[in-house]
This record gives C-alpha cells, structure tokens and sequence, in this order.
C-alpha cells in the first residue's frame, strides 16, 4: 500500500469482526510501529494487548460499568471543556455518526447501545494499551504514545486491519490494570481496538469530515 492510500483510507472503525488476530500479526504491527519518532528516542511506551479471553473479561468488566453509570476515572486527564469550533466539531461529530447509523437524538434505547457497544470495543477481538511509567512526564509522554498509536493504525492496515483510538477504553484503569496484570504505579495512556472490520456494518464504513486546509494552515 502506498502512504497516501494508508493516510488516507485509515478511518475510526466502530463494527469489528470477532474473528480473532493471529498475535503474529499484532507483533508485526507493533515491530513496524515501534519505528516512530519520541522525544530524545525515550521510547516511553510499554505495549500490552488484550485479546481472547482477556479481551472479553474486560469487555464484560466495562459494559458492566457502563450499566452502573460509573463516572469514567482515567489515569491521565481527560479533555472536559470544549469550546467554540472545537466544541462544533466534536458536536457534529456526534451528530453524523448517529445520523449515519440511523439513530435518532430521541431514541435513547438505541444511543445506549451504542454508548454500551463502544465500552464492548466495538466487538473488536483485541485492544492495544499504550502504557507509560507513572513517574514520566505527561504532557511529553503523550506526544510519544501519540506518535507510535496512529503509527500502529496505520501499520494494521498492511494487514487488512482497522483500529481505532479509545478514550473510553481507558476510562476504567484500576480494571485494565487487574486483568491485564500491569503495576498500580504505570498509567494507562489510550487504548487502540483492532480486528477485522465488519465491511457491511454502516460502523465501520462512516467517514468524518475534516477542516478546509485554509482553516488550519497558515504560512507566516
Ligand atoms: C485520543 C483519542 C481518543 C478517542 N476516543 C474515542 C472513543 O472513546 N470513542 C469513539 O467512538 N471514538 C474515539 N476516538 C475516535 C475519534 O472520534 C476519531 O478519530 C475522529 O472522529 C476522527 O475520525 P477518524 O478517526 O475516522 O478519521 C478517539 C480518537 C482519539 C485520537
């Protein structure tokens, strides 16, 4: 694949196949990944991936807190206030996902299932968790577990994968953290879901849009 068909063919897939991911293939897509840039090549990211039965006891672990209504309680903070354009993009984000998927603002049954259905991973097979040590710095940290995450969503695509960054993969870590046996003192950045995606699905075939270039490009 070519880089400008992988950038820009990668999107947020929401409808996995529950066919498994060969852990061959996971390696490879974290060998390649490993390959992107960190601040002073610290290469703070440790990388655990849940999948088979630990994919499903989380699964199980966060749809049940979603139930309860439990408020998200993540190891680094999380964006609450947006405003102005960003708070309009997110909005109409939110807004043509459900469209796309038919789900109107009043159906409050079906937004709870999706609502549910993304703390299930979207049905994917496994989840990649980006782990820092809890004594780094955050801010740069983050840069860096940015920086090989979407290098592993596009290095899954080579393999007929899609992925996508979940906040709310990570919003219960003391969970991520039991099953997965990572140590209390490391913090749990992102989580990437990957599988095979369920092609005819609308999930997994909606597209967001992006800002017109002369929006946020400028040439001083
Ligand atoms: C750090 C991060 C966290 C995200 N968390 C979620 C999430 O919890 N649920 C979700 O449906 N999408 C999540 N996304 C996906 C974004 O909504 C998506 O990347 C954005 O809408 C752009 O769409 P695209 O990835 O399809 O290009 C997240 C993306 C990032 C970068």
């Amino acid at each position: 694949m070519k880089l400008e068909e992988v950038v820009r063919n990668r999107k947020s897939v929401r409808a996995f196949s529950p066919n498994s991911v060969p852990r061959e293939t996971i390696s490879r897509v974290v060998e390649l990944a490993r390959w992107a840039p960190s601040w002073g090549n610290t290469q703070p990211w440790e990388i655990v991936v849940a999948d088979g039965p630990k994919a499903k006891e989380l699964a199980d672990a966060f749809e049940a807190e979603g139930k309860k209504g439990a408020t998200p309680r993540p190891s680094i903070s999380m964006p609450v206030n947006f405003s102005g354009v960003y708070k309009d993009r997110y909005m109409n984000l939110g807004k043509n996902l459900l469209a796309f998927m038919g789900i109107t603002r009043e159906d409050k049954e079906a937004r709870m299932s999706h609502y549910l259905n993304m703390y299930r991973f979207f049905g994917a097979p496994a989840v990649v968790y980006l782990v820092i040590d809890g004594d780094l710095n955050e801010p740069y940290s983050c840069l860096d577990i940015g920086s090989i995450g979407t290098t592993i969503c596009y290095a899954a695509m080579v393999h007929g994968l899609g992925t996508i960054y979940l906040a709310a993969s990570m919003h219960f870590p003391d969970i991520v953290k039991r099953v997965l046996d990572i140590p209390e003192t490391k913090k749990i950045v992102i989580g990437i879901a990957i599988g095979y995606p369920e092609a005819d699905k609308l999930a997994a075939v909606f597209r967001s849009d992006r800002a017109p270039l002369d929006e946020i490009l400028r040439f001083a």
